[in-house]
């Protein structure tokens, strides 16, 4: 089955052609990130204008780049929510048109699920579940365990702020572009991880939630306390230690997961954040201690906002049969509201 998705839910305009929801024959991407850079977020009406603009040149790229027509599509999978309402609006909007054109299903995919189906693409083996599945991105930070593609319970989620948004506003706070975590990511690369002490949030719950407000207070503090030569020196520092609290604080509670449910098969790490490379080697450490392999997406395009993730999960509800309610129940609820428990 050949299935187009899309996905519109932020600052991103992306398009995939995805045969049996695994074998990406395209995934074009238009992001007006660059656009927001110097503002410190993206401004959602002037997303939504760019993403009109560009959703058919890049529906018709991806086409054009597998080699497809309009006619060899099976199905249209796309973004119903969560994200901005305007943004969304163009996807879907773009998708319903397209099916009823053509005459194929049109599928609903919540935005989360897409991210947690994200290391099937390329792959050539079944990963084996049951799985845990660390999804961190700028909107959301779960801990998942899958028995199959669309069932699954949430273990644990973040309690106020998410990974990305953590990385996201340490950034702003250290004068760096939005978004924020690559570039505090590439800062932290000079400095040393053990230069500040942040501390560990939750370190004395039980449970697998996260939370990472407390960490971008402390951050504040440490700025405000330093002179503006001394904060100028110490900036790489800073970032590295900022960057390794937040990594520590999501690897602890990867480990307690891991110890808690010991029949898992596999552990996979999925959305923008697991593009962070201290996150990686920490997770590898961790993980590899208990002898279970780890995946990431194949691509650090597929870590960050994408079609072809969101047609995986569209493949994998058709298989199942299983929906995930209609467009408005995807916009407004968590995806532990919509997947179905094991
Ligand atoms: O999954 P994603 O593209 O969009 C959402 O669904 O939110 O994730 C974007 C988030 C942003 O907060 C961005 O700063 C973060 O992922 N991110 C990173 C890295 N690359 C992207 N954070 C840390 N290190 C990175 N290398
Ligand atoms: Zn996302």
């Amino acid at each position: 089955m050949v299935i187009l998705g899309l996905e519109t839910s932020c600052d991103e305009t992306s398009a995939a052609v995805v045969e049996g929801g695994r074998s990406v024959l395209s995934c074009v991407i238009s992001s007006s990130v660059g656009d927001f850079s110097l503002l410190g977020g993206v401004i959602p009406e002037q997303a939504a204008r760019r993403q009109l603009e560009c959703i058919v040149p890049v529906i018709e790229a991806s086409l054009r780049k597998a080699g497809k027509t309009k006619e060899d599509i099976d199905a249209i999978a796309v973004t119903s929510g969560p994200g901005l309402l305007g943004s969304l609006l163009v996807g879907t909007t773009a998708a319903r048109a397209l099916a009823g054109i053509l005459g194929v299903p049109l599928i609903p995919v919540h935005h989360t699920h897409g991210h947690l189906l994200s290391t099937w693409l390329d792959l050539s083996e079944e990963p084996v579940f049951p799985l845990l599945t660390l999804s961190v991105s700028g909107g959301h930070t779960d801990l998942w365990r899958l028995t199959s593609k669309t069932r699954g319970i949430l273990l644990g989620r973040t309690l106020d702020d998410a990974a990305g948004e953590a990385f996201d506003k340490g950034a702003k706070e250290l004068g760096l572009p939005y978004p924020g975590g690559p570039e505090l990511s590439k800062l932290a690369l000079s400095g040393d991880k053990h230069a500040v002490r942040f501390p560990d949030p939750l370190s004395e719950e039980g449970n697998l939630d996260f939370s990472f407000s407390g960490l971008k207070t402390s951050l504040k503090y440490v700025l405000r306390d330093l002179s503006p030569a001394k904060r100028e020196v110490e900036k790489a520092n800073i970032a590295a230690s900022f960057e390794y609290a937040i990594c520590k604080h999501l690897t602890r509670k990867l480990e307690r997961a891991i110890e808690r449910y010991p029949d898992t098969r596999e552990v996979h790490i999925v959305g923008g954040v697991s593009a962070n490379r201290t996150l990686r080697s920490m997770a590898m450490a961790v993980v590899s201690g208990a002898g279970i392999p780890l995946r990431f997406p194949l691509r650090i395009q597929y870590c960050t906002d994408n079609a072809a993730m969101i047609a995986a999960a569209g493949f994998a509800l058709k298989e199942s049969g299983e929906v995930q309610g209609d467009f408005q129940t995807c916009a407004v609820r968590r995806l532990s509201e919509v997947l179905l428990p094991s």
